[in-house]
């Protein structure tokens, strides 16, 4: 079974991003899934990056996936636009895609309908995530909830295609989507989402975590009232980190009273830094060493463009392209 799955490069990664989305990686490759994990950087693009934030932010989330565990030797670890092939393969399907699938795209939607001037390659989106999870005839696709629909719309396109041409050129993708992290809520009980400026990053230095962790909106119960910690957006991100024992007692002192979100947030704070501390120094390590990680990425986009060039051969000759023939 093929794995596939990659992210943006448009800020800091969170721990929304690490649950929904880098420690179903790991978990795949543990149970020896073939994983290829890039850096979606094409896809920034739509949004006009600061150039030099583009290649920081990049590197960043390579660092960010050994960090995690992705292990060079078990998995492909690659940067999108190390595969030009990707983009060839959008532009074909562009052709196998009726415009209202992609009208029909909540990416899409939302801009318009907060009336934002949006260029084609918004628009474009979720053609060219088809291109990447089609190119690499990915079996399963580990993402968080709100990347289903585009998951859904590749496997849509595959089938169109595959149809057409009466051939099983595409594997049918699906999402993988663990019901626990699909929606990881943010300081403000939101999704957590960059764009909300409502994260916790994991990576970010000791003072910023903390800030974070100690603004997570919550409501002015006094410390002696007994809470719920069902409405409790910090009891919430602590079931996510801490064992079933610790969750149970916290739920406890919650419901007795006595106990504030004060508390529960130094809490939640210890476990999470607990958590991430073998990975932090992991993180720490791999900064020091820019020669393994361009090592990486070497011989990760090597490994992914041998798969896409002999995907697009068998797509071209499917639709008789015969240009690959004179090259
Ligand atoms: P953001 O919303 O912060 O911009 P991205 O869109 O870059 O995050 O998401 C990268 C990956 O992380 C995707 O698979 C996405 O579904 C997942 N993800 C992002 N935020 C969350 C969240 N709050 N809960 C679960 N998964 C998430
Ligand atoms: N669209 C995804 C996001 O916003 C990133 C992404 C691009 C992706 N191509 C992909 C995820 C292919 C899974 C598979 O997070």
């Amino acid at each position: 079974m093929r794995a596939l799955s990659g992210i943006k490069p448009t800020g800091t990664l969170h721990i929304g991003n690490y649950l929904g989305a880098a420690k179903q990686f790991e978990m795949m490759q543990s149970k020896n899934y073939e994983g290829f994990y890039f850096i979606a950087d094409y896809h920034t693009l739509n949004s006009y990056p600061d150039p030099s934030a583009l290649s920081e932010n990049t590197w960043n989330i390579v660092l960010d996936y050994l960090a995690f565990g992705l292990d060079p030797l078990k998995s492909v670890i690659f940067l999108q636009s190390q595969v030009p092939e990707v983009v060839e393969l959008a532009f074909i399907l562009g052709n196998y895609t009726p415009m209202g699938l992609l009208q029909r795209a909540h990416s899409y939607k939302d801009k318009t309908a907060k009336n934002e001037v949006i260029n084609v390659g918004l628009f474009y989106y979720p053609l060219l995530m088809s291109a990447d999870i089609l190119l690499y005839k990915s079996d399963v696709v580990p993402v968080g909830k709100d990347q289903k629909q585009h998951v859904e719309i590749a496997r849509d396109i595959a089938e169109k295609f595959n149809l057409h041409y009466q051939k099983d050129v595409f594997v049918l993708p699906e999402p993988y989507i663990p019901e626990d992290v699909a929606i990881v809520p943010g300081t403000d009980g939101r999704k957590m989402s960059k764009s909300y400026e409502n994260t916790i990053e994991m990576f970010s230095s000791s003072k910023d975590f903390k800030k974070q962790v100690m603004g997570i909106v919550t409501d002015s119960t006094p410390l002696e009232d007994p809470k719920d910690p069902e409405k409790c957006t910090v009891f919430d991100i602590y079931k996510l980190f801490a064992s079933k024992p610790e969750v149970d007692e916290m739920a406890e002192k919650l419901r007795a009273g006595g106990y504030g979100y004060g508390h529960a947030k130094k809490d939640l704070l210890e476990a999470m830094k607990e958590f991430f501390a073998p990975m932090r120094e992991k993180r720490a390590e791999l900064e020091k060493n820019p020669d393994f990680v361009e090592k990486v990425l070497k011989e990760g986009g090597e490994k992914a463009r041998t798969v896409a060039i002999e995907t697009i051969k068998e797509v071209k000759k499917t639709v008789g392209l015969v240009g690959n023939i004179y090259c």
